[in-house]
């Protein structure tokens, strides 16, 4: 593996999701500039910034799971909770910056209500909120008016953040950046000189694998199960570490591409119609493109590869027998083996002989490739003891964090309520 940067793994992210939902597309960055000019210039040290731009490009990730249907405006100023709940629990659950996770959390809370705030973050969350102010008005606005920063100052703005904004502004001319764009390269450039262990290129990946699994309840372990499943079989097959742990970075993020694919697909009862196929299959062609930014140990191509079939058949390529990467081929088996035996919501799982009868019909046809599959049949109970017992663990964390949304989101709609019935005074 070359060396990695931060800006190359925050890039594959922010890749990722930007092909979910392009009303965000730029806002993450600027929030993420603007927070690290003015956290540099309060002298911040360098290890806090990291994390913190990191956790400011990443603030409204919860909108892609809660907001579909809501435009920028409508969950950046009228339905803040939910986002901010849910980008915290996936920060925390899933991130390489869990400690920061709560300033997602308070990033719409406002300098007057900073009483509900952690007081541990209270000052890089009123940043937060003050820095994506900032980038939502430059990207809603034809001719963005700067104003309401005094008008606001001392009630949704700490008025020190405000002064300091203005100060840096004059001096760095950060809206111009904005404007001509150059923030972008000055925010990587300055997350270039962090390099990545291959270990946290990892949890970045990691990070991208559960923002899919995270979507829909459908596919919550599926990325898990798939994985397992690749790693005992490579095991089984004989190959060493190296080429197993490249295996099971492919496994992990096999599926990525699904990221854009509609909810309402990946979820629906019944089977898909031709057209709804048709967009599903480009989940394989999204994989590629995504990972090609990550683009370590020829992952892009081994991982989208897991739909293609021996006889030419599959996608996205219909490529043939040896054109297709031995590793694509243990993948196959195990997401078709994972498919088989979990449960969607068009079908219950499946028993053992139905599956091991529609796996070797498979290999009978040349879809499958014949070694891998024989031996997915002789140890298949092992396989399915192996896989079952990492996805407990994940559906496990998923269920705690659907009821610690519960319980947050109640809490925040008691303060918003507080909020609107006594406005409490400075
Ligand atoms: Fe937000
Ligand atoms: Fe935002
Ligand atoms: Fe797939």
């Amino acid at each position: 593996m070359n060396e990695y940067t931060l800006s190359d793994g925050l890039r594959a992210v922010q890749r990722a999701f930007d092909l979910v939902d392009p009303r965000l597309k730029g806002h993450g960055e600027q929030a993420a500039f603007l927070m690290w000019r003015l956290l540099d210039r309060m002298g911040c040290s360098r290890a806090r910034m990291v994390s913190l731009t990191t956790a400011a490009l990443f603030h409204d990730m919860g909108a892609y799971k809660t907001d579909a249907d809501h435009s920028l405006s409508e969950f950046e100023l009228l339905h803040t909770a939910s986002h901010c709940v849910y980008g915290y629990l996936y920060a925390r659950f899933y991130s390489p910056f869990p400690s920061f996770a709560p300033v997602i959390l308070y990033h719409h809370m406002g300098y007057l209500y900073k009483r509900y705030i952690d007081p541990s973050f209270l000052t890089d969350s009123l940043l937060l909120n003050l820095s994506d102010r900032i980038s939502f008005v430059f990207l809603t606005q034809q001719n963005p008016d700067f104003s309401f920063l005094g008008a606001l100052s001392g009630i949704e703005f700490d008025p020190k953040h405000v002064a300091a904004f203005l100060e840096a502004d004059r001096e760095e001319g950060l809206l111009q950046a904005l404007k001509d764009g150059s923030y972008h390269e000055k925010l990587h450039a300055f997350w270039r000189e962090t390099t990545l262990s291959r270990s946290e290129v990892m949890n970045y990946a990691q990070m991208l694998m559960y923002s899919i699994d995270f979507r829909s309840e459908q596919t919550v372990t599926h990325s898990i199960s798939v994985m397992s499943l690749s790693k005992l079989l490579c095991g089984l097959l004989g190959l060493d570490h190296v080429d197993t742990s490249i295996v099971t970075a492919s496994a992990m993020l096999h599926d990525i591409g699904k990221i854009t694919t509609p909810v309402q697909i990946l979820e629906k009862k019944g089977p898909l119609t031709e057209e709804e196929m048709a967009i599903m299959k480009r989940h394989a062609s999204a994989t590629y493109e995504i990972l090609t930014e990550l683009g370590f140990d020829n992952i892009a191509l081994i991982a989208s590869s897991h739909h293609e079939k021996l006889d030419g058949s599959g996608y996205p390529r219909g490529l043939k027998g040896d054109e297709i990467p031995f590793y694509s081929r243990v993948l196959a088996v195990a997401d078709i083996l994972s498919a088989l035996i979990g449960e969607r919501s068009y079908k219950g799982p499946m028993p053992k002989g139905q599956v091991t009868a529609i796996l070797g019909a498979m290999a009978n046809r040349n879809q499958l490739d014949p070694i891998v599959t024989s031996v997915a049949l002789e140890h298949y109970d092992e396989l399915i003891t192996f896989s079952a017992e990492d996805c407990a663990q994940t559906m496990e964390d998923y269920l705690s964090i659907k009821s610690e949304y519960l319980r947050l989101m109640q809490q925040f709609e008691a303060i918003e309520e507080a909020q609107r019935e006594a406005p409490i005074p400075v």
